[in-house]
């Protein structure tokens, strides 16, 4: 006994150690993480795998200088301030303007950029200036500055998940005018020759970094470095390094607005996919949508035939009570509300203080989810072999969870196939609201391909046609199973 104890405590030494080893070993740089919204050239942008612009660059550059190692993530505009506010990031840049309530709730850096909203419109609009919006449908993004102005100054607008897709609408004919940032708008206006921007500014505004209250140390060190690049002319620099690369490239998506019907959608194919490589976004999202289809389709099934065998053990024998009602909360919980709420709080609320992987994240709250519908599918299955099945078992001396195993639950399998099936294709396509936690999926690939060319066409066709050729490719397969099953009866 005593020897026991010991070895029992010299493991423990052992793990503690080798615990206390690894965290201090390897000495890594204090994160900083920023988050941001990168949909706002030349402020903030997605290229390649990599966030870039003029705020990453700022903030690169201040995190160098205090020993940070910088991490970026990319959220939705309206999440950024409760993201710095709550600690889940340590400071926003996102071409943010300074506002009074928005003081309120988090500290702000000196300012770095002097701008201002401007109203985009169609060449050929009868706008011409603000007194003209009234009634008109205008887009804006949501939970910027120029939301607020329009909302308080003209009317409810029309709210975009960013800057880029408000100006697709536009261009589509979806909008009568956009609201949004000056500069911006300027690289937007000039990819798109069919736009234009009016003259009269709505609003002057400054922008700074947004960083949280309970972090009073961070702000002033971010603000002496801030003060150093501007002294030092580096941050001009930078500034004026990123908007000269985006008037360069300006002409690039140029030729969407120009040609026959053929030619159009020949060059629309171009920029849409071939230049820069944009293929890739639809890509990589394409892989991580399989592979959270895929791990959640496990995990929801592994959820879900426990859940149907414990309910339809409670049901027959009586007892497991507790366990049932835990099961029957869950199933209600999970079919009583939206998938992209759960996944909204699983992120954020959930695992809202630490820092984990989105693909895990999403895995978690489509796996929890889609277990709810293939429990219920597994239990009427179960439901559905008669009785004298199960009573056959047990009088052949086989045990309740035998009679389940190897009786049961082969038979019911086999009927609920096609259910399941069904649940699986469901399950593929609603893995797409994966955008909301900012999780590059393949539809959020169709959506940087929409933010960079401003052509909602053929970005939204592609990625509808890959989610059908999957599910065609499913359907076929379980088919094949479904006939084998049958055959083997
Ligand atoms: N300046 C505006 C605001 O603070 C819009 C900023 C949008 N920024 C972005 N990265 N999308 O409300």
């Amino acid at each position: 006994m005593k020897s026991e104890l010991k070895n029992l405590l010299a493991v423990g030494m052992f793990c503690l150690l080798a615990l206390l080893g690894t965290g201090c070993g390897q000495e890594k740089a204090p994160k900083l993480v920023m988050v941001t919204n990168a949909a706002f050239p030349p402020f903030e942008y997605v290229e390649g795998k990599k966030i870039d612009g003029i705020d990453p660059a700022i903030i690169r550059l201040i995190a160098e200088n205090l020993g940070f190692e910088l991490e970026i993530q990319d959220m939705n505009f309206e999440s950024l301030i409760a993201a710095v506010q709550s600690g889940k990031a340590d400071i926003a840049a996102a071409g943010i303007t300074v506002t009074e309530e928005r003081k309120k709730q988090v500290l702000f850096s000196m300012p770095y950029v002097v701008t201002k909203q401007v109203i985009i419109v169609k060449k050929d609009s009868p706008i011409s200036n603000s007194a003209d919006l009234k009634n008109k449908r205008i887009g804006v993004q949501h939970g910027t500055t120029g939301d607020m102005y329009v909302t308080k100054n003209i009317q409810e607008p029309e709210r975009y998940a960013n800057g880029p897709l408000a100006v697709a609408a536009l261009c589509a004919g979806k909008l009568d005018a956009a609201v949004i940032d000056g500069e911006p708008a300027e690289v937007f206006v000039a990819q798109r020759p069919i736009l234009k921007i009016l003259p009269e500014p709505l609003t002057a505004e400054e922008y700074a970094f947004a960083i949280g209250k309970h972090n009073p140390e961070l702000y002033s060190k971010v603000n002496s470095e801030l003060a150093k690049l501007k002294n030092s002319g580096q941050l001009d620099e930078i500034i004026a390094h990123y908007r000269q690369t985006h008037s360069q490239n300006a002409a690039q998506t140029q030729a969407l607005d120009k040609g026959g019907l053929w030619e159009q959608l020949r060059s629309s194919f171009e920029i849409n996919f071939v230049k820069d490589q944009r293929y890739l976004y639809l890509w990589r999202g394409f892989i991580v949508t399989l592979k959270v289809t895929f791990l959640a389709l496990i995990m929801g099934i592994v959820i879900g035939f426990t859940v149907a065998v414990i309910r339809s053990a409670a049901d027959q024998t009586g007892k497991l009570k507790l366990l049932n009602l835990f099961c029957r909360i869950y199933l209600t919980v999970i079919r009583g509300t939206p998938v992209v709420v759960q996944l909204l709080i699983i992120y954020f609320v959930i695992f809202g203080a630490v820092d984990v992987d989105k693909v895990v994240v999403a895995v978690i709250a489509f796996g929890i989810n889609s277990g709810a519908y293939v429990a219920e599918i597994i239990r009427s299955g179960i439901m559905s072999i008669d009785r004298g099945q199960m009573e056959a078992g047990r009088s052949l001396g086989l045990s309740y969870a035998q009679t389940m195993r190897c009786v049961i639950l082969p038979q019911a399998f086999k009927n609920v196939l096609p259910a399941l099936g069904n649940e699986f294709i469901v399950l593929l396509k609603e893995t797409s609201v994966s955008g909301f936690i900012a999780l590059q999926d393949l539809t959020k690939g169709g959506d940087i391909i929409r933010s960079q060319t401003y052509d909602a066409f053929l970005p939204l066709i592609a990625v509808a046609l890959i989610y059908l050729a999957v599910v065609m490719l499913l359907s076929t397969l379980l088919n094949g199973l479904e006939k084998r099953l049958k055959k083997n009866e």
